[in-house]
């Protein structure tokens, strides 16, 4: 194979890319940016790294979930908090109910570029470029606004390092202490059924913990009470910004993308012969395929040789998003093809961007029993074919937003636009998202027995 460094990717073709006006302005934010300290280090990527292999293995669950589209505008404490929060309610259910160890994987502190299906968005007759994330331009309706500013990939940098610090802080400063397992309940969940299912569930931890605790298991000795991990990821979109991220770690000589511990391919990006694949062959980060109804075997079994020629274990997470009427029919001869070539490969299901309508209203949305419905379609797939269903990869927020229709919380497409706060593609709020934990929890349970059995 040709050699990489981590500007190769520039000579090759490329898609969902802006056109910057001043390039020479470009330039120069490119090399500021390459100064700025690394936002994870190369020893918590190897660490994912070895978490996920178990993964691989059937061993622990990877939930990844965050923001479509993460952006300038709901930038603070109290939404950084709220997804950390519902993560780790998210995993505590998949843990305790689903009797599986859980990595947790934030759609956060760094996913602001997004692809899009046109390069062109039209309103009322006037026809601007699209927005492609804070990170490139702005959401707003206006000629201005639309125009690529090289200095926002700085203001994305310097958010994705305060919320690193903020998650980094709730992870060992307290937050995710079981002890305090009640306290994860947000006010809004609190009120219904699930907010009491929860409630349940964390007494029947609280009692564990104080019979553990008497057995002389403490968070003093066993550190795993108190403290968690939470790793981040996004789509490495915009090459720019992650080339000028790139490290080399001094201790092993390899090269890192210190933007983030996890990168995934989108669906539209992912051409085995293209940029993006050529930048991400060359970085030892864990890396996420995403995989629609349009690829192929041979699509997928060249993008794993490319991007892990050794086959090594926690490196490929093949995120399937075929939509709930397809993933029965389009996932299985992707998932024998892989099989029978002996990859080593996590596969996770993203259940959100098959199956995005538009409501009669003109809302973007996602229908929650449609979203479930792919996720148990996923799970009984592997149920045949003799394989783990190794992660759930949601669109999810903390808050209690209006985006997402159905579940116990009840919205509709007549309240669709009461909190509908996304820059991108619908969210699953808080309590549709802890929902969809607690029904996913014991086909999690059971997959996890056949392995063991197995
Ligand atoms: C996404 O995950 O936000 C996304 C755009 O996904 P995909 O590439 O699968 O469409
Ligand atoms: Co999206």
């Amino acid at each position: 194979m040709k050699s990489w460094n981590k500007s190769s990717w520039r000579n090759f073709e490329i898609k969902q890319q802006p056109n910057y006006p001043d390039v020479n302005e470009l330039k120069r934010v490119e090399e500021e940016i390459s100064k700025f300290p690394p936002l994870v280090f190369a020893g918590e990527v190897r660490k994912l790294k070895y978490e996920l292999a178990k993964v691989a293995e059937g061993k622990a669950f990877l939930l990844q979930g965050g923001d479509c589209a993460e952006s300038f505008a709901e930038f603070n404490a109290d939404n950084i908090r709220d997804m950390f929060k519902v993560m780790m309610q998210m995993a505590v259910v998949l843990t305790f109910a689903g009797g599986c160890p859980v990595i947790k994987v934030g759609r956060l502190a760094g996913q602001f570029a997004k692809p899009r299906s046109s390069d062109f968005e039209e309103k009322d007759g006037k026809k601007l470029p699209s927005y492609r994330g804070d990170i490139v331009n702005g959401n707003e309706f206006s000629e201005e606004a639309r125009i690529p500013d090289p200095n926002r990939m700085i203001k994305a940098y310097n958010q994705s390092s305060a919320t690193m610090n903020l998650l980094r802080a709730f992870a060992r400063g307290g937050l995710a202490d079981l002890h305090k397992v009640n306290k994860w309940n947000l006010s809004f969940v609190k009120e219904n059924a699930l907010g009491e299912k929860y409630q349940e569930l964390a007494n029947k931890i609280t009692e564990t913990l104080a019979f553990m605790e008497a057995c002389g298991i403490t968070s003093q000795n066993t550190p795993m009470i108190n403290e968690t991990v939470l790793y981040t990821s996004h789509e490495a979109l915009l090459l720019n910004n992650e080339e000028a991220m790139t490290r080399e770690d001094s201790l092993s000589g390899n090269m890192v993308d210190c933007s983030a511990h996890m990168l995934w391919i989108g669906d539209r990006t992912r051409g085995v012969d293209e940029a993006h694949v050529e930048f991400l062959r060359g970085v030892i980060n864990p890396i996420g395929i995403k995989a629609g109804p349009s690829m192929t075997e041979s699509d997928l079994l060249s993008l794993i040789d490319k991007l892990n020629p050794d086959n090594e274990a926690g490196k490929i997470n093949i995120i399937v998003r075929m939509g709930a009427d397809k993933i029965e029919k389009e996932f299985p001869k992707l998932l024998r093809a892989v099989k029978n070539a002996g990859k080593k490969v996590i596969w996770s299901i993203d259940p959100m961007h098959g199956n995005t309508i538009k409501a009669s209203n003109n809302y973007k949305t996602r229908v929650f029993d449609e979203v479930l419905r792919e996720v148990k379609g996923f799970f009984k797939v592997h149920e045949q074919e003799g394989t783990f269903p190794g992660g759930v990869h949601l669109e999810m927020t903390g808050q209690d937003v209006t985006e997402c229709v159905g579940g116990s919380s009840e919205v509709t497409e007549e309240n669709l636009s009461s909190r509908y706060n996304t820059h991108c593609d619908p969210r699953l709020n808080a309590s549709q998202a802890l929902e969809l934990a607690f029904l996913i929890a014991q086909s999690l349970k059971d997959a996890k027995d056949r392995m063991k059995n197995s």
